[in-house]
């Protein structure tokens, strides 16, 4: 299939140009579009790697998402939300603006200040953004934790943040069960005696055991006063903080400011989504990762647009849930993930052929990888050969987007499978090793070379991780951690992660971090665990683990154990597909695990395909680790 043009009728080649000339001025020039108490001294304070964003500015996220429309457009929706169960709620932007003051006030009423930090484990309902919003108008840093992960996982990102306050709900709905979130709070926070308060609201209506520590939100907000006045805050101001996975063991908290942060999804929520006020927008990911807050909630009410919000699975009751969504609310913008849309084309063409998805007018991918076959399939099956489709490239670290085509900007050809472009005003590279940059068509490392407004501030509580993290592999350029190379024509593609992280589902799971949960088993000595490529969720894990000498369980009996326990621990997203009880990991001379051979030996490669990917170590020496570890699996102690 040749390149793919489809216009919106957007040709604006100044913007581009303007981004090109001088980077700090065009993002001052785009961050006017937003409603600042006071303006900014300084555009940029660069101290590397630590970025500040128009200085000596005061703003605030809720009201810029709330207050300004309410002039204009109070009555518009904000939110048609859908529950799994077919429920709905219709909330309007002056709605959502009252019930963040009275939650905004109930918070200050238990003692919640600016600069606290609230952890906010809820499902997707309305409440989940509700609290968002009010945190962000009282100046506390929200912490979203996804609603799939569990205790102890929970327990770590409290602890970690030190938060003061927990909202969650009695219950959410996955899949027509109900999961017990407050059971799982309590679990979590019952050694955190610094958490104050748990504010519960009831979704599932399940029955409720409740501490001292506990309020019901409809109590708490019953008599609060519907009037807050919005904080003026800094623009770096943290605004949230959100854990994500990385090569190290513990989830890292990825802290995000306000002003910079608001200005890039502003932007690029304009120029990605070509945002109009008649579009109905619809993106499937959870508020609990990175591309709900920004494109659920942040970019979004930011243009006071009308989105859907579903609660449930996306094939839940059946495969044409999804399908069933657009056509009931006339979907004009919807932004998904591979994985969902690997699983959807599974399926074939006459579900969604039997759907009225004539709505739709630009279609949007996230999260990893789209193989070419899904983003024809997309193009042809769900758009109707008519709508663009834009693949956004970016992390949960750069707060926004960074590579996608912009149909509300400008138009140019499409390459299924091509992020397409950087962002203007976002300088991208792929390099080698040492920092040269490739020349066209060469396999590198991504890295960014100038501060971006969406950046993160630093990681919580750790500025050394957060230099060692982004910024010692390469003393100037921002280190993303994914392979890349850049076409003739300059356009981008993704080619997966460089490091220890898996995307599972679009989930980002660290090797590391599930490794430390697999070895805190008391029969387990050590452990390897690897990623191998999946038709539908682009990738699954692979564990493999060496037990203790003395270890005296049946490996069947520990099979279960250790999935148990991951799914404890973690969560039932890093739940592996396959476990090997091996009596060695295959190791480099400097004690290394040779991971690529485990990859190749989990997915039926040949030893061929592996001796060319480790340079630093003798094909004879893979070789024999290859074989050993072969005949290993097949003893299975
Ligand atoms: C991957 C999600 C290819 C990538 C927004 C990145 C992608 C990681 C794409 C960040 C894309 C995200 N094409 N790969 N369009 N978008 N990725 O923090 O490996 O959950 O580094 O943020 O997802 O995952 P995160």
């Amino acid at each position: 299939m040749s390149d793919i043009t489809i216009s919106l009728g957007n040709n604006d080649t100044n913007t581009r140009q303007d981004a090109t000339s001088d980077f700090i001025s065009f993002w001052e020039k785009q961050a006017k579009n937003l409603s600042w108490f006071s303006s900014w001294d300084k555009t940029l304070d660069w101290n590397p790697p630590f970025a500040k964003w128009f200085v000596g500015g005061k703003i605030n996220a809720s009201y810029n998402t709330l207050d300004i429309h309410q002039k204009i457009k109070s009555d518009k929706p904000a939110i048609l939300w859908e529950g799994e169960n077919g429920e709905s709620r219709i909330l309007t932007y002056e709605d959502l603006w009252t019930r963040v003051q009275k939650l905004a006030n109930a918070l200050k009423s238990i003692g919640v200040q600016k600069g606290d930090r609230i952890t906010i484990y809820l499902p997707m309902i309305p409440e989940l953004p509700i609290s968002m919003l009010a945190c962000a108008r009282i100046g506390a840093t929200h912490s979203v934790v996804f609603s799939g992960f569990s205790a102890t996982a929970i327990k770590d990102r409290i602890d970690d943040s030190k938060s003061k306050v927990v909202i969650t709900a009695d219950g959410g709905y996955r899949r027509g069960n109900v999961i017990n979130l407050k059971e799982i709070i309590d679990e979590a926070i019952k050694d955190l005696d610094f958490v104050k308060n748990v504010i519960v609201v009831e979704r599932t209506k399940t029955k409720l055991r409740l501490s001292s520590k506990d309020i019901l939100w409809n109590d708490l907000i019953h008599d609060s006063y519907d009037l807050c006045i919005a904080e003026k805050l800094d623009s770096s101001h943290p605004l949230f903080i959100l854990y994500t996975s990385g090569t190290t063991g513990k989830p890292k908290g990825v802290l995000h400011g306000t002003g910079g942060y608001l200005t890039h999804l502003y932007s690029t929520f304009k120029w990605a989504f070509d945002i109009k006020d008649s579009d109905v927008y619809f993106c499937t990911a959870d508020i609990g990762w990175v591309t709900g807050h920004s494109y659920v909630v942040y970019g979004p009410l930011l243009h006071g647009a009308t989105q859907v919000m579903y609660e449930g699975a996306p094939d839940f009751p059946d495969a044409s849930r999804m399908w069933e969504i657009i056509q009931k609310y006339r979907i004009t913008i919807f932004y998904t993930t591979p994985t969902a849309l690997r699983m959807f084309m599974k399926f074939g063409d006459d579900l969604p052929n039997s759907f009225d998805l004539s709505s739709l007018r630009l279609l949007g991918s996230v999260g990893e990888p789209i193989n070419p076959e899904v983003w024809k399939w997309y193009f042809k099956i769900i758009g109707k050969e008519k709508c663009p489709i834009i693949d956004t490239w970016w992390q949960t670290e750069t707060g926004g987007m960074m590579i996608s085509a912009l149909p509300g900007l400008e138009t140019i050809p499409l390459k299924p499978g091509s992020g397409t472009l950087p962002i203007p005003g976002i300088h991208i590279s792929v390099v080698d090793e040492v920092g040269n940059e490739l020349p066209p068509n060469t396999k590198g490392y991504l890295v960014i070379k100038n501060p971006w407004p969406g950046m993160l501030l630093t990681l919580w509580g750790d500025d050394q991780k957060y230099r060692d993290v982004y910024w010692s592999k390469y003393k100037n350029y921002y280190y993303s951690g994914d392979y890349a190379l850049k076409d003739t024509d300059g356009y981008f593609w993704l080619l997966g992660r460089a490091d220890d992280v898996l995307k599972v589902s679009g989930h980002r799971i660290g090797t590391a971090e599930l490794e430390s949960c697999i070895v805190s088993h008391h029969d387990v000595a050590e452990s390897a665990a690897c990623g191998i490529p999946d038709e539908i969720k682009g990738e699954v894990i692979i564990v493999f683990v060496v037990l203790k000498q003395n270890a005296t369980t049946d490996t069947a009996t520990l099979e279960k154990e250790l999935i148990v326990k991951i799914r404890n621990d973690i969560g039932a997203i890093a739940t592996p597909k396959q476990i090997y009880f091996v009596t060695r990991l295959p190791k480099t001379r400097s004690g290394k695990i040779m991971r690529r051979l485990l990859k190749a030996i989990s997915s039926n490669e040949t030893i061929g395909d592996v001796s060319t990917l480790e340079d630093d170590i003798a094909v004879s020496e893979i070789q024999s680790a290859f074989e050993e570890l072969q005949k290993s699996i097949q003893k299975k102690p």
